[in-house]
């Protein structure tokens, strides 16, 4: 359950009224339930309590230190994709111990790091990229510990943009050669062949898709600990979300089976990969990443106009592409609720960002409660994939981030500065020192 609800007609999170937060920080701003956070962590803990187990976190969802840190004080471990997210994870206090590091391009000098730093396994993507691992773990006289991202060819059934698990995208190796990749690995005397992975997309909805990779890759898995003594597999994340949360107490909680329709409960994961991941008697390790943050933000924003033109009423907001680039970039659904309900009838709205694109926009023909100037709105679920996939577009200041615990408030990142925005770029002498 997410801890976003209204009281007396207020949006609050937690015991916090957003009002209240915004009149501190400004807009936009996204604010972040740490309960949230917390309890979607322990019910997927609790559900895959029956196996030995590690969730890393996928902090490209979402990578505020302060949410790392919420995770890791919960024993959270973190899939890393990047050096960057690496020294993040240890900035924020987390074990590199519990990392995982993913991705398709590792620079040698991302392995070093990552090796240097004790990572749990680095999940190899080629066997050029195996063959770099061997290189620079030789040069510092180490055995890394690495992982192969098995591709199995399923069809995730999600947005295009978002399925990783088919021979079309350029993720991992395909099943029918990973075992061949084990064999050749094995000769490379500087690896230690210490998992498999998968990944198979994001914002799964179905455990079907979920249910067929395992199915698919487990006799594989058997295989590499007979052959190779693997000791753990990764199913990777990709749970996905409801973004239409229910905000009244009597709403069904989202994650209760709706009847007939099977929401993706961590229950109903566990229920049906449980038994299939058992047997292998492995570590197993889980990378939510949406599932985890997603319905734990919101991103509050301010209407600054409300315009019709021809068959449009357009309500013109002050956040944009640039904070919340999910809607242009996915086409997603984020729904929209006003911060303090008016009660006013509801008309058909497009609400949009002021950047200079017509893409710039978080809702199109939207029954909106009728809003003005000066009306704060929430759109909701934007925990995951919002702010870190934000930018300076327009020249626009990223926003400022909240984190709530109980009746409790913390900025956890400040407002960017204008002048920080161009703080790093400079003008060459031969330019002059003024505009003439
Ligand atoms: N593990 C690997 C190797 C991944 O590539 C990803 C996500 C995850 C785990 C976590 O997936 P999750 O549990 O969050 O679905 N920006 C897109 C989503 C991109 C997901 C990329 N990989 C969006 O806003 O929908």
């Amino acid at each position: 359950m997410h801890e976003f609800h209204y009281a007396d007609g207020e949006l609050r999170c937690e015991q916090v009224a957003v009002a209240s937060l915004v009149r501190k920080h400004g807009t936009p701003l996204y604010i972040y339930s740490q309960k949230t956070l917390s309890d979607h962590y322990l019910k997927l803990d609790h559900a895959l309590a029956p196996l030995d187990h590690l969730i890393c976190y996928a902090m490209k969802s979402n990578s505020n230190i302060a949410v790392i840190r919420a995770l890791a004080n919960l024993g959270s471990g973190f899939d890393t994709v990047s050096g960057g997210e690496l020294q993040r994870v240890l900035a924020a206090g987390g074990d590199a111990s519990k990392c995982v590091f993913a991705g398709v391009g590792k620079t040698e000098g991302e392995i070093e790091l990552a090796l240097r730093v004790g990572i749990f396994s680095l999940n190899a993507e080629s066997e050029p990229e195996l063959r770099r691992i061997d290189k620079v773990a030789r040069r510092l006289r180490m055995k890394a510990p690495v992982a192969v991202r098995v591709n199995p060819n399923v069809d995730a059934h999600t947005h295009a943009k978002i399925t990783t698990g088919t021979y079309d995208n350029k993720f991992g190796i395909a099943f029918e050669e990973v075992e061949g990749v084990y064999a050749r690995a094995r000769k490379l005397k500087n690896l230690w062949l210490k998992g498999v992975q998968m990944h198979i997309g994001s914002q799964l909805t179905d455990v079907a898709p979920f249910e067929s990779a395992v199915r698919k890759v487990t006799p594989l898995v058997q295989q590499l600990k007979a052959d190779h003594g693997i000791q753990f597999f990764s199913v990777g994340g990709g749970l996905g979300i409801v973004y239409k949360p229910a905000l009244e107490s009597g709403q069904a909680a989202w994650w209760k089976k709706t009847p007939g329709k099977q929401i993706l409960t961590p229950q109903t994961y566990a229920d049906r990969l449980l038994p299939l991941l058992r047997p292998l008697g492995l570590k197993i390790l889980l990378e939510p990443g949406r599932f985890i943050s997603g319905n734990s933000g919101i991103l509050v924003t301010r209407v600054e106009f409300v315009k019709k033109t021809g068959a449009k009423n357009f309500v013109s907001v002050d956040a944009a592409m640039n904070d919340l680039i999910r809607p242009a970039f996915y086409d997603s659904y984020h729904e929209i609720v006003p911060v303090r309900k008016s009660g006013r009838k509801k008309i058909s709205s497009d609400v949009v960002g002021p950047i200079c694109e017509s893409g710039d926009f978080f809702a199109k023909d939207r029954p909106l409660e009728k809003v003005g100037e000066g009306d704060l709105l929430a759109l909701l679920s934007a925990g995951a994939y919002g702010s870190v996939m934000g930018s300076n577009y327009n020249t626009r200041a990223l926003p400022a981030e909240v984190l709530v615990h109980g009746s409790k408030a913390g900025l956890v990142r400040k407002r960017q500065e204008i002048k920080a925005i161009w703080g790093d770029e400079s003008i060459p002498p031969w330019l002059g020192s003024s505009a003439s």
